[in-house]
């Protein structure tokens, strides 16, 4: 039997022979590259993932007994910690950095599709006075975290490495643009590229869907699609042969994330925990955002909608605060001990639950071939999520420190001026606003109405090295100059 009639018969006894419907009208290369795309998929695995899917149930209310706020034991806050305890908290992490035994892992894989850009998020202009991009941000954010460690340690040559996740659709333009901008100053043999899996879109019945006729619609398989790519990419030996210890995991959207922020990286490292998480207090009890909490005595991240109204407004009293108990919104900032993550091969293939994405596909008709392009969702991409890994983790080594919205979180989701939060807009203004204040705190004056000013990572981290601006005045919204380069 030549080898198309064996992958046919594979196809068909895994009920998903519709994607050979047109493949004896195909030219020849058109068949060969649909033989080959057809070869690197397992039908078999996605007709089980399909079936686990489309029969899944939501959950019971009567589960809302299970879920309960992470203990004191697992928490922390920035909010309420104390200036020593954070002092020690930096320290550690500046000294860990020193050591060259930290690294970043970028989350960039996604599509942005709400946010309808053709280039990946982390090319996005978001209308800075410098119209520095986010990777270009983050890049500079790495460049002057290493300084300043070096700086404040004594140390030469820190470094700290930035492996990044790419997909199908954002490898190329992601690897052009960094190549294009010289790696925004990086030596690039510390900035690696890494491509997660894709997986085959299916239709409400669990078939595989037709891009075209020669041609499976496919999308990246989530952002917990990682946990695969640090294996399948040969990520893990090279953080071993690198030294690295704690990994410092981060969305591409966030314009305010502190990478490798020795804070945090000193926390979690003093704590002895396996993964630790950062959380913003929700912002009403009715915000809809995912919540980390614990669930059957484990870590979990659960949607807003799986606890009960009461749950959600209930409020406790800490260090005179009122607060939330459940407010522990996920910003998906993670750390992860690098002693965890050799342990993925060990769960990877089984533990990781897909979820349903309902998305709109564009297809192709079985009938006459013609192309479609659905106005409403026809289909499903499944996803792993990143922190689906967190149950398997025991309370006793996971902690999640509570940090300041303001400071630390401003996710680029929606095209501006449609969904009216968390676009462009917003992360400009909470960029310069964050700005505005940390000069505000050094003496510094902004003028009423303007929106704040663009501090530029390499001239301050984390609001330090602004003296020099003490006593200055800014009228307009600008950005800072490059001579209080550190
Ligand atoms: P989102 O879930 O917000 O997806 O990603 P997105 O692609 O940015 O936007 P939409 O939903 O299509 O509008 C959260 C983070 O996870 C990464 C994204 O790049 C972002 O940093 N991600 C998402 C991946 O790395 N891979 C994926 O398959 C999905």
């Amino acid at each position: 039997m030549s080898s198309v009639e064996s992958l046919k018969q594979i196809y068909e006894a895994n009920g998903q022979s519709q994607v050979f419907t047109f493949f004896d009208s195909l030219s020849e290369s058109s068949k060969a590259a649909l033989v080959q795309q057809l070869s690197s998929i397992d039908p078999e695995r996605v007709s089980n993932i399909a079936k686990s899917v489309l029969s899944t149930t939501p959950d019971s209310s009567s589960e809302t007994e299970k879920i309960s706020p992470l203990p004191a034991s697992a928490s922390a806050s920035l909010l309420t910690a104390s200036a020593d305890e954070i002092a020690q908290w930096t320290t550690t992490g500046h000294n860990l950095i020193a050591e060259n035994t930290v690294a970043v892992v970028l989350l960039a894989g996604g599509q942005g599709t709400r946010l309808g850009s053709s280039a990946p998020k982390g090319c996005f202009d978001i209308g800075l006075p410098s119209h520095k991009s986010l990777f270009e941000l983050q890049a500079e954010r790495i460049l002057s975290l290493q300084k300043l460690v070096s700086r404040i340690t004594g140390k030469v040559n820190v470094v700290i490495p930035w492996y990044i996740m790419t997909s199908g659709p954002t490898k190329q333009p992601t690897v052009s643009f960094f190549r294009d901008h010289d790696y925004f100053g990086l030596d690039p043999a510390n900035v690696t590229f890494f491509e997660q899996g894709v997986l085959p879109c299916i239709d409400n019945q669990g078939k595989i869907l037709l891009e075209s006729p020669d041609k499976v619609a496919v999308a990246p398989d989530g952002n917990g699609g990682i946990y695969r790519a640090l294996v399948d990419q040969a990520i893990l030996p090279d953080l071993t042969r690198r030294g690295i210890k704690h990994v410092h995991a981060y969305c591409v959207d966030n314009c305010l994330v502190k990478m490798a922020d020795p804070v945090f990286i000193g926390f979690a490292a003093s704590r002895n925990v396996n993964v630790a998480t950062k959380s913003v207090p929700k912002r009403s009890p009715i915000e809809n955002v995912g919540l980390i909490v614990s669930k059957d005595g484990r870590p979990a991240v659960i949607e807003y909608s799986e606890i009960s109204a009461e749950m959600a407004h209930r409020t406790v009293t800490a260090k005179n605060r009122e607060e939330l108990a459940f407010r522990t919104a996920n910003i998906v900032n993670h750390y992860y001990s690098v002693e965890y993550l050799t342990g993925i091969p060990l769960w990877r293939d089984d533990y990781l639950p897909y979820h349903v994405a309902r998305k709109k596909i564009p297809t192709v008709d079985l009938v006459t071939g013609q192309p479609v392009s659905p106005a409403t969702p026809n289909g499903i991409k499944l996803e792993q999520f990143i922190f689906d890994c967190f149950p398997q983790i025991k309370l006793s080594r996971f902690a999640n420190l509570e940090v300041l919205r303001e400071d630390e979180f401003s996710p680029l989701k929606n095209k501006a001026g449609t969904v009216g939060e968390d676009d462009a807009d917003s992360s400009r203004a909470d960029l310069l606003k964050q700005g505005k204040r940390w000069l505000e705190a050094i003496g510094a004056s902004v003028a009423p109405g303007v929106v704040g000013v663009e501090v530029p990572p390499l001239v301050s981290f984390a609001g330090e090295n602004l003296e020099q601006f003490k006593g200055k005045s800014f009228s307009s919204e600008i950005e800072l100059g490059q001579e209080a380069k550190i």
